[in-house]
């Protein structure tokens, strides 16, 4: 009797301590970009990127008119970056390979040396501290010189994507387990060709955009392709795309079927053709975009088709899937007298005449988020993250899911960053939920971001950093903030069940 109750009382006890626990291997770990952290902009035989371009071209589409020119400039600094690192414990480093650094042309006829070593130091560093590195090929900074012969809206850009991925993983896949290939299209496609807010700042929501999401999956099916010919044999590496993922749940029982055709937009445009049986364009998608032009009066659909040839290149071109999550928003079918045209797509879809809006019980975050697309304000809603991974294992399946980015914004001059902290302990409480209760097969978790950097037409008005960095000093030191201490402690304990951080006092 006794023994029995001790028993129970045990696995009483050690669910209790078990349920803030993740499982064991789950790994932690911090990203940034090189546009956003490198600076060196015209360092070396580095060439011009569409960023560079855009943001000396257009300054007045970034809030502080400043630039990524030096951001925190990582390309001197990186053995700084490492510590940060090593300090709060962490099991891998996301960070991204600027294209014109590496191959200044655009095309692969040239490789640069500084490039090529300041690439292979990182690694290298990042290894010797038993950190995994986890190289994205591609992180917005397509090469003005392919920008100038139409970027992602021509299709040999698939080709082009595929050769520089040829010279990465010529140069790294020895030493690289993990990979992103392409970062958020649903991002730079949306915003770069669509709405023209970002680089390359091109305004064509009908056309452009759609011409960029073909030429990004199949500049990734081209680029998988090359791995799985030529160096998976050999190392065995997983790649991935990155998607932008905003939850989108329905504002009544009345848009339940909005609401899910919004997801089928807004992640399927993006995902069905990589990670469903079939490939392709979701149906649903395909055939409302088709209807939608040929009723505008156009001769073919604005969405380009795929030929059964290219279904079956881009199917099944993944390994796990990466996953980037921010915030949530509720969608509602919109009345006819509303219908809201194709060029504010900040708040709607004007394919399916919806409207994206927050809830008032979501809290809302302190920054201003201009380019935090449909609503300025960082809408906080922890059980959104969970909602996404149960609907992405129910429509992908049980896949391998690694969370590549999740993370806060706030005016950077913050170090006792509490709502950071906050932000962090819900989602990953959610996080842990879809482990335990739904069975989604999480495997890492990655903050965005290590440290504060040029956050693209945010400039450096707000920040994500576990790290502070002063822009304003030269030396851009980097200060831990609170959420650093939280972070460190919670990667190490491999556990929510951590002390409270205390305050950093300066
Ligand atoms: C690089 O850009 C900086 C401005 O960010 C400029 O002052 C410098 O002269 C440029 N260097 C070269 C080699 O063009
Ligand atoms: C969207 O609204 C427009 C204008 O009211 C209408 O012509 C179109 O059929 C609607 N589309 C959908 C999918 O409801
Ligand atoms: C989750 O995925 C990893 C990597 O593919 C695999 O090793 C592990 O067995 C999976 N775990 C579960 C519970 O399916």
């Amino acid at each position: 009797m006794l023994t029995r109750s001790v028993l129970v009382l045990a696995s009483v006890l050690s669910s209790a301590w078990g349920e803030l626990t993740f499982p064991p291997g789950f790994r932690w770990g911090a990203a940034t970009a090189a546009y956003q952290v490198e600076g060196a902009w015209n360092q070396s035989d580095k060439s011009p990127s569409v960023w560079d371009h855009f943001i000396h071209s257009t300054p007045d589409l970034v809030a502080d008119r400043s630039t990524g020119d030096v951001a925190a400039d990582s390309y001197h600094l990186w053995r700084r970056d490492m510590e940060m690192l090593e300090e709060l414990g962490l099991q891998f480093y996301r960070f991204s390979i600027s294209w014109t650094r590496l191959v200044p042309n655009g095309f692969a006829n040239v490789i640069s040396e500084d490039g090529r070593r300041y690439y292979d130091d990182l690694i290298n560093g990042l290894l010797e501290s038993g950190i995994e590195p986890i190289p994205t090929i591609y992180h917005w900074d397509i090469p003005q010189r392919l920008q100038d012969l139409g970027g992602w809206t021509n299709p040999l850009v698939s080709d082009w994507f595929a050769e520089y991925a040829r010279v990465v993983f010529s140069l790294y896949a020895n030493r690289v387990k993990y990979w992103v290939t392409i970062n958020e299209p649903s991002v730079f496609c949306e915003f770069g060709y669509g709405a023209g807010m970002i680089a390359p700042g091109i305004k064509d929501q009908d056309i452009g955009k759609y011409m960029c999401v073909k030429n990004v999956l199949m500049a990734h099916g081209k680029a998988y392709r090359v791995y799985e010919r030529e160096f998976k044999g050999k190392y065995s590496g997983k790649l991935s795309m990155a998607n932008h993922f905003m939850w989108y749940e329905a504002e009544t029982e009345k848009d339940l079927e909005v609401a899910e055709l919004i997801r089928q937009f807004q992640y399927g445009l993006y995902c069905h053709a990589i990670y469903s049986q079939e490939g392709g364009w979701p149906v649903a998608v395909e055939q409302q975009i088709a209807d939608n032009s040929y009723r505008e009066g156009y001769s073919f659909s604005r969405l380009p088709e795929f030929t059964q040839e290219e279904k079956d290149l881009v199917r099944g071109t993944f390994d796990y899937m990466a996953v980037n999550h921010y915030s949530s928003r509720t969608v509602r079918q919109q009345s006819s007298a509303e219908h809201i045209p194709a060029s504010n797509q900040f708040t709607a879809n004007a394919e399916f005449n919806a409207t994206y809006e927050g809830k008032e019980d979501w809290p809302k975050g302190n920054s201003f988020w201009f380019l935090f697309y449909l609503l300025p304000h960082h809408q906080i809603n922890p059980a959104g993250l969970r909602d996404l991974l149960v609907w992405l294992k129910t429509e992908y399946g049980d896949l391998e899911y690694l969370i590549t980015e999740n993370g806060y914004s706030d005016v950077t001059s913050k170090i006792n960053d509490d709502d950071r902290v906050d932000y962090h302990r819900e989602y990953l409480k959610q996080v842990l939920l879809a482990i335990k209760q739904d069975g989604v097969n999480v495997t890492g978790y990655t903050a965005w971001s290590l440290m504060d950097d040029f956050e693209w037409v945010e400039g450096y008005t707000l920040g994500f950093g576990l790290y502070h960095v002063d822009f304003s000093q030269a030396e851009r030191p980097r200060t831990p903030r609170k959420s650093a201490r939280y972070y460190a402690s919670v990667a190490r304990a491999n556990s929510l069940d951590v002390p409270e951080p205390q305050d950093v006092m300066l």
